[in-house]
């Protein structure tokens, strides 16, 4: 072959990979934005769990003190909680949107036990007129080091599906934590109806949710029954995002522990 001819040919070869190598970096760029936006897509429907969360039990507790105007202590305590979960709403708005940017807020040591005890009070639900008792073992100088928002609304969701699975018999919730050798243990146990063998590998995953049918449970919780399956994908992202685990145990018909573990502060000297 003549030597203009190979040179020619080498020419074209070359014109065709630069010609390659930029489309290649226009779809690297739309995958990037692709990205972003299933990204956006999550998060807005992760925000509408959370605040559908919080707007529940207000709008349970305005309709109750639409049907007892004169009941003054109610309509106050209903402000009172308005006040309160609108304030946690707007954290959670915070902690959310800092998720979906993969970081999970400022990190701080904390006491856990407030914590847990804030999970409750936000809930506005009393669990023993479902016929569930709580039992904390949490002691009080227990620290973690965690972003408060965002772990709240973890141990939230979490506590939230183990009332759902203890409705209606009734049953016990248990919150242990305690310090090990890398950080914290939270185990968070029901006696409720279980996960299936067969569903247990899905269970984080987004939008797996059993919870099709609408069930009735008491004139202040009505939410079982209206499942998004995003609970325990947030559950695990924000664990996740602190570095720690978060797993499951179950028995069909006994009940079901969440278990997670915390790293703790790394002091660099
Ligand atoms: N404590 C629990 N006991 C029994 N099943 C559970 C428990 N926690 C989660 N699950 C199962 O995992 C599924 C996904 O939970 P989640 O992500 O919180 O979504 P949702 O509660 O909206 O269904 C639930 O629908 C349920 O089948
Ligand atoms: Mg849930």
């Amino acid at each position: 072959m003549a030597l203009t001819s190979i040179i020619a040919k080498r020419k074209a070869v070359h014109g065709q990979l630069v010609q390659q190598q930029r489309r290649n970096e226009a779809l690297e760029k739309d995958m990037v934005q692709l990205e972003a936006l299933a990204n956006l897509g999550s998060a807005t429907a992760m925000i509408a769990h959370e605040i559908n969360n919080l707007l529940t039990p207000l709008t349970n507790y305005a309709e109750l003190s639409l049907k007892h105007t004169d009941d003054r202590e109610l309509a106050e305590r209903t402000l009172r909680r308005t006040a309160k979960n609108c304030r946690q709403a707007g954290k959670v708005m915070e902690s959310i949107l800092s998720l979906a940017k993969a970081g999970c807020g400022e990190k701080v040591v904390i006491p856990l036990l407030p914590m847990v005890n804030a999970v409750f009070d936000c809930l506005c639900r009393d669990f023993t007129k479902d016929g569930i008792t709580v039992e904390l073992l949490v002691s009080a100088d227990l620290q973690v080091y965690a972003s408060p928002v965002s772990l709240q609304q973890a141990m939230m969701n979490l506590v939230l599906n183990a009332r759902e699975a203890m409705i209606p018999h009734g049953g016990k919730l248990t919150i242990l934590a305690q310090a090990d050798n890398d950080g914290t243990l939270i185990k968070i146990s029901d006696t409720g109806c279980g996960i299936e063998q067969s569903e247990m590998s899905r269970v984080f995953d987004t939008f797996f949710t059993t919870k099709h049918k609408k069930i009735a449970c008491g004139e202040l919780g009505r939410t079982a029954g209206s499942g998004t399956g995003l609970g325990l994908a947030l559950c695990k992202k924000v664990i996740d995002a602190h570095g720690g685990t978060i797993t499951v145990d179950s028995h069909p018909g006994k009940g079901t522990t969440f278990t997670i573990t915390l790293p703790k502060k790394i002091i660099v000297r």
